[in-house]
């Protein structure tokens, strides 16, 4: 998780969340840790599906803010991992049913004081090298080198608040809806 924080050396617990994946069928399962590194609120790493994949996510306990990042596309039809179109950083619950589009790169933070579970329909394929920690379809690596989304969720005042990740380029203006 260290590339992907804002504030990497900051204490943090070993394990920032738990996947258990059962592909399409039987649903993955996500449980985050509660809590922060510095001021950040835990989250997963973040990443975009490869190819022509949406994915839906139940939140089965806690809450949280869904962050959604679309990037802009260069004259080649090229994705270009430091502009980003559109962001969207969205309140979540338990109960909520979330669909996500297949260009948008996202990410959950949680921002309550119990773990936040969470269910999803993402692809297993078990002929993948290592189907569980880096499953094909998804794209983890633009993240990585960008240091994380364009906005990470921090506490101020005890509120979950945006702060602008200053690597990315183009970053649209976003608030927490
Ligand atoms: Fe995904």
């Amino acid at each position: 998780m260290k590339e992907v924080l804002m504030n990497p050396e900051a204490e943090a617990p070993a394990v920032h969340y738990y996947m258990i994946r059962g592909g399409k069928d039987k649903t993955n399962i996500t449980v985050w840790e509660c809590g922060k590194v510095g001021d950040e609120y835990i989250k997963t790493y973040g990443h975009y599906h490869v190819g022509d994949i949406s994915e839906t996510y139940s939140i089965i306990q806690g809450e949280g803010i869904l962050l959604l990042q679309k990037r802009k596309i260069d004259a080649d039809g090229q994705t270009i991992d430091d502009e980003i179109g559109s962001f969207q950083a969205k309140k979540v619950k338990a109960g909520d049913k979330i669909f996500i589009e297949p260009s948008l790169g996202h990410l959950i933070v949680n921002t309550g004081n119990i773990w936040l579970v969470t269910s999803d329909d993402s692809p297993v394929y078990p002929e993948d090298v290592d189907p569980v920690g880096l499953p094909g379809h998804a794209d983890y690596l633009a993240v990585q080198k960008m240091g994380g989304f364009a906005y990470f969720v921090v506490e101020n005042g005890g509120v979950p608040t945006l702060l602008k990740n200053p690597k990315y380029k183009v970053v649209p203006e976003a608030e927490i809806e």
